[in-house]
């Protein structure tokens, strides 16, 4: 299927992507087919981290392809990192969540709202892929309704002491560096929020057991305990404060990972059930020539293109320094639902043998379902996009 993308043009839209994109996109192709393909049903399966999978990501300059070079980073631009989340997801969604964290949360909040000196100290090695971040703002009563913070960080000075439980934290032991929310002055609501880069090993954090999820599997889930962690003062990110901001705008550019990710998993299934639908006869003829197989199809790759292009439209207002808020969260509510509706199909397409772990596509199937939670429910979204819709 073309991939097309939008460039800014003094005439006007130009939906070619250039020579840099469409190598990129490649390199992306390439990595994933030949290195993640071979063993992801397993580490579905045995719910392994791919270790040796993200340090070949990180050679390749996957973990940190935003980042401006002077802080080891790709240099890259948002519409690139669209298109290598697309392909790294089409068959591998639990590696491609460690690349979203840790580009679009981790490296882009430190490099846009850290000092130079948490910049040198933790988002040159991030950026490398030397370690890996993790973003910690979920709790067991704060997902969805972010401001409702119970971890407190309470200021004793020179430090802050740091107590409380984080949820569902992507990355969760396989992370070095975590940047943590917590409530600092809890009388002041969002405003007394703050972010803070807690390191593993400080006393006082464990990381929990990790979760049996349902989908992306590979990557690890945990939760994370904090007892009287004393965190530096200069550990903080931005002015006292800003916590719930930082984690606000940072979520934004997320949700532009996610969606890509969202992308990748649909375009992933219905690559795999166009070619099966060239090789399975049923009646005397492949099966994409009974016009019910066609018109799945047809849908599918009409859904996917529209995704697609919600997905770059958003990346390209966020390299063009425009407002992204309302486009991510579009780009978000839609891609994860065609991911849902077009894995489903494929599955469907593929009868008996869709059901059945060789075939890839009902791992795609559960993988789907995590991008309509995580990085703002579906719900979230629509909150978002009404808000902004009514002004
Ligand atoms: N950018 C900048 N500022 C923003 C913002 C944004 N996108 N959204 C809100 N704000 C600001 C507002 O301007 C407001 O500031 P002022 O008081 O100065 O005016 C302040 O933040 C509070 O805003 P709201 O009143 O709109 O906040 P709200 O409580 O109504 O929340 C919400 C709105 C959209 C539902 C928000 O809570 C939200 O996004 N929730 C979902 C959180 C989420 O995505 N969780 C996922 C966890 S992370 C994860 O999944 C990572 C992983 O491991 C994969």
């Amino acid at each position: 299927m073309e991939t097309n993308t939008l460039h800014n043009v003094s005439q006007g839209l130009n939906f070619e992507l250039s020579e840099e994109h469409l190598m990129i996109q490649k390199a992306a192709r390439d990595f994933a087919q030949n290195e993640l393909k071979p063993g992801v049903i397993d580490r579905d399966e045995n719910q392994k981290f791919p270790k040796e999978q993200i340090k070949m990501m990180a050679e390749l300059g996957f973990l940190g392809m935003m980042v401006d070079p002077k802080y080891g980073g790709g240099g890259m631009d948002t519409i690139s990192y669209v298109l290598a989340m697309e392909e790294i997801s089409k068959v591998d969604a639990s590696c491609s969540v460690v690349m979203s964290v840790n580009n679009s949360l981790v490296c882009w909040g430190l490099q846009t709202f850290g000092t130079e000196e948490q910049k040198q100290k933790y988002l040159v090695p991030l950026a490398k892929g030397e370690i890996i971040g993790a973003f910690c703002l979920s709790e067991p009563e704060a997902g969805s309704d972010a401001t409702s913070q119970r971890t407190t960080a309470i200021d004793k000075g020179d430090h802050y002491l740091l107590n409380g439980t984080k949820n569902w934290i992507t990355n969760g032991s396989s992370a070095s560096v975590y940047l943590v929310i917590a409530q600092t002055h809890v009388e002041k609501g969002h405003k007394g929020i703050n972010a803070f880069i807690i390191e593993k090993g400080m006393p006082g954090f464990v990381v929990g057991p990790k979760e049996n999820k349902m989908g992306i599997r590979g990557s690890d889930t945990h939760s994370l305990m904090f007892t009287d962690v004393k965190v530096p003062k200069e550990n903080r990110i931005g002015e006292d404060g800003f916590g719930f901001k930082f984690a606000m705008k940072t979520l934004t550019g997320g949700r532009i990972g996610i969606a890509s990710q969202a992308l990748g998993i649909a375009s992933g299934a219905y690559e795999l059930a166009l070619a099966y639908s060239k090789e399975r006869k049923a009646f005397g003829k492949p099966i994409h020539e009974h016009q019910s197989v066609a018109f799945k199809l047809a849908d599918m790759a009409t859904e996917i293109e529209a995704a697609r292009l919600l997905c770059l439209k958003a990346a390209w207002h966020k390299d063009m320094h425009m407002d992204y808020g309302l486009s991510s969260a579009m780009a978000k509510l839609f891609a994860s639902r065609v991911a849902m509706w077009v894995t489903t199909e494929a599955v469907q397409i593929h009868g008996g043998y869709g059901y059945v772990k060789e075939y890839h596509v009902e791992r795609l199937m559960r993988d789907a379902k995590i991008t309509q939670i995580y990085e703002g429910t579906s719900e979230v979204q629509k909150i978002v996009i009404s808000r902004s819709v009514l002004g």
